[in-house]
């Protein structure tokens, strides 16, 4: 198993993602994880904050140094990893886990579907060439109600809060990995019709209406109904005037 051969476990840091990225400028090697028991300043998409109460969740962040070549497209990696972890989840804990595109990973909890987890990958090139990859994932294990700040209770859970049993962490931690070791694989393999046909399956986004918050030089919500994903893991939104509108990047809302 590369990824994860070589580890670091922190107790608390501002983001595992930050830290791993400068372990990787220290020319720490592939598949080195970052975990900690805490963020001080975990971040998400679109430079928000990611909620990090102690020792109840994972943080982890994951180097990655594909050969030269290798890793054509960072939306990819992405999508690679929400199916990996959604898989692991499931394996794990039985939970079936969903996700929202791109990358959001939900569960059923209560009367609807909740985000447990997000993940954010980020990439250094030197040149044209990718030096390194950072795979992020936060996902809420054991946190319960009293754990989130008000605001989040109608959007987000925990696996505990939907399966109401105490899980482990270090042994989820291992399920993550074995996985993301295997459709890593996948995609270097340039098997990413596996990798796409198994998001397509997991999806709660296709076959929604849905308004998508689009931040490019000028922020403005599409709405829109979502039909499929594309080769490169945009999004292919059917546009009440009939057009299709190809998305790269962006927040979206189930409508119904
Ligand atoms: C999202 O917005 O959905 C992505 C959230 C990613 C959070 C994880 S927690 C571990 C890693 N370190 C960070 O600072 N962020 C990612």
């Amino acid at each position: 198993m590369e990824i994860g051969r070589k580890r670091v476990f922190l107790d608390s840091i501002d983001s595992t993602n930050s830290y791993a990225i400068s372990l990787a400028e220290k020319g720490y090697p592939h598949g080195t994880i970052v975990v900690a028991d805490k963020q001080t300043a975990g971040r998400g998409r679109h430079g928000r904050l990611w909620h990090s109460p102690p020792k109840k969740n994972i943080y982890m962040s994951i180097i990655l140094r594909p050969h030269r070549g290798a890793l054509r497209n960072l939306s990819l990696l992405t999508l690679m990893a929400a199916v990996a972890f959604s898989e692991a989840i499931k394996f794990k804990t039985s939970i079936p886990v969903r996700v929202k595109w791109p990358n959001d990973l939900m569960v059923f909890c209560g009367r609807d579907f909740k985000k447990v987890g997000g993940i954010l990958s980020e990439a250094r090139f030197i040149g044209g060439d990718l030096e390194f990859a950072i795979i992020g994932v936060g996902i809420n294990v054991n946190s319960l109600d009293a754990d989130f700040p008000p605001d989040l209770l109608n959007s987000a859970a925990s696996l505990r809060m939907a399966s109401a049993g105490d899980i482990d962490r270090d042994d989820l931690i291992e399920g993550l990995l074995v996985s993301l070791n295997k459709w890593y694989d996948t995609l270097l393999d340039g098997q990413d019709h596996l990798i796409l046909k198994r998001w397509r399956e997991i999806s709660l986004t296709l076959g929604r209406d849905v308004a998508v918050t689009v931040r490019e030089a000028h922020p403005e919500v599409i709405k829109g109904m979502a039909m499929d994903i594309d080769n490169e893991g945009r999004l292919l939104l059917s546009l009440p005037s009939g057009r299709i509108k190809r998305i790269e990047s962006g927040d979206v809302v189930h409508l119904r």
